[in-house]
């Protein structure tokens, strides 16, 4: 696994060293880019001895006279910048590339980290705000910084995350098999949006943590990914394909689309089960009750597994009561390969929390239970679980 870690100029830069040192203990090669105001603050002679390489800090001292920057992207499986500054994020947002960190980051197409580390005042600053969501809009993954003591003397958000936090982000970002090459997988996530009228809807509580986490999992694994995501508030995972859509008659529009390119479905969506006929334009108070008539609407799921042409399909149960009786009957009834069942009524687990614990149900299979953990690690136990009577574990 080769990693280059970007290391700008803030005056966290000396914990760069713990994060070479960690990434090196893992077992990855580490490839150093500093940039000239780096260099002020740690000396690229550290960094090359703990990573026991030459550190990049431009193209035009190259012995070999290659392009490094283009060479050097071609070669690795994740770019992670710690500490990233005010400046660099700013740079990456808007494409500047006037020294080598900045002129690599465009040219990388793996997977991008940052760890930003900079005063309060300028973390807050909208322009930095700003530049990191466009940032993970486009899918770079941000370790955000904690609070604490600044070199500023004060306290308060800024401060670079811990090394191990991001050590851990950069193994997590390129950590990648091929396993599912070749495969094409459709992931939906979220919740629907079912209008009342122009500003009102009636929804439900998934955040779509689940889908997403399946999807980047997939992703990870070599598949093509397309994602269906119901509106959620999270940002799209790396290389994965997301199709944004808002009721439960548009996702079944998205899935029905993008049905002939996939051989296998994940549909960890919440889709609304009912939906009121949406009135053209916004109901009047009336000062008395107001009645809301709700029309069943699609069974996405069913229709997939009424014609499933070698389809691999997996449902989902988010259930409070007899959850896995439940489960089992929605399997057979809708004609699925597998279904992960979880119970929502618990407040640590499900709908909206980070951790989740499911039991996959699958025919012919013993149930598999997978105890509470990340829904990232339940991911990764799904994808294990059903790819691996695929014969693609
Ligand atoms: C003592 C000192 C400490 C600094 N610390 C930070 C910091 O923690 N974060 C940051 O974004 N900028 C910090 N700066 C400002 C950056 O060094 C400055 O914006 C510079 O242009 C960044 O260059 P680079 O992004 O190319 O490395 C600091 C400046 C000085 C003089």
């Amino acid at each position: 696994m080769r990693i280059a870690l970007g290391v700008s100029g803030g005056i966290a830069a000396y914990k760069a060293c713990e994060v070479v040192r960690g990434l090196f203990k893992a077992g990855a090669e580490v490839q150093v880019v500093m940039t000239r105001n780096a260099e002020r603050f740690i000396t690229p002679l550290t960094l090359q001895t703990l990573s026991g390489r030459r550190v990049l800090t431009d193209d035009w001292d190259d012995p070999d006279a290659v392009v490094q920057h283009i060479e050097l992207s071609r070669e690795i499986d994740a770019f992670v910048v710690a500490p990233a500054t005010a400046n660099v994020l700013a740079k990456f947002a808007r494409g500047v590339a006037d020294d080598f960190l900045s002129t690599f980051y465009i040219s990388v197409t793996a997977p991008v980290v940052v760890a930003p580390a900079m005063n309060t005042r300028m973390l807050v600053h909208p322009s930095t705000r700003e530049n990191l969501a466009a940032l993970e809009r486009r899918g770079v993954k941000i370790v955000p910084p904690g609070s604490g003591w600044l070199a500023e003397r004060e306290t308060g958000a800024g401060r670079l995350a811990e090394p191990d936090a991001i050590v851990e982000a950069a193994l997590a970002a390129a950590r990648r098999s091929s396993a599912l090459e070749g495969r094409t997988v459709m992931v939906t996530a979220g919740p629907t949006r079912e209008a009342i009228d122009p500003v009102r809807f009636v929804s439900n509580r998934s955040s779509g943590k689940m889908g997403y986490a399946l999807a980047e999992a997939a992703q990870r694994r070599g598949a093509r990914v397309i994602l269906i995501s119901g509106p959620v508030d999270l940002p799209p995972p790396f290389g994965v394909d997301v199709v944004r859509v808002e009721s439960a008659v548009k996702m079944q529009q998205a899935v029905e689309r993008h049905r002939p390119e996939v051989d296998t479905v994940f549909m960890a969506a919440a889709v609304g089960d009912y939906a009121p006929v949406a009135a053209s334009s916004k109901l009047k108070k009336t000062g008395g009750p107001l009645e809301l008539r709700l029309e069943e609407g699609p069974d996405i799921l069913a229709g997939l597994g009424a014609h499933k042409d070698g389809l691999l399909l997996v449902g989902f149960a988010a259930e409070t009561d007899d959850v896995l009786a439940y489960g089992q009957s929605k399997l057979e009834r809708k004609n699925l390969d597998y279904i992960v069942v979880n119970d929502v009524s618990r407040s640590d687990i499900g709908f909206d929390a980070d951790d989740n614990a499911v039991t996959i149900l699958g025919r012919g299979r013993e149930p598999l239970t997978v105890p509470k953990a990340q829904k990232s690690r339940i991911a990764d136990a799904i994808l294990d679980h059903v790819f691996a009577s695929a014969g693609d574990a």
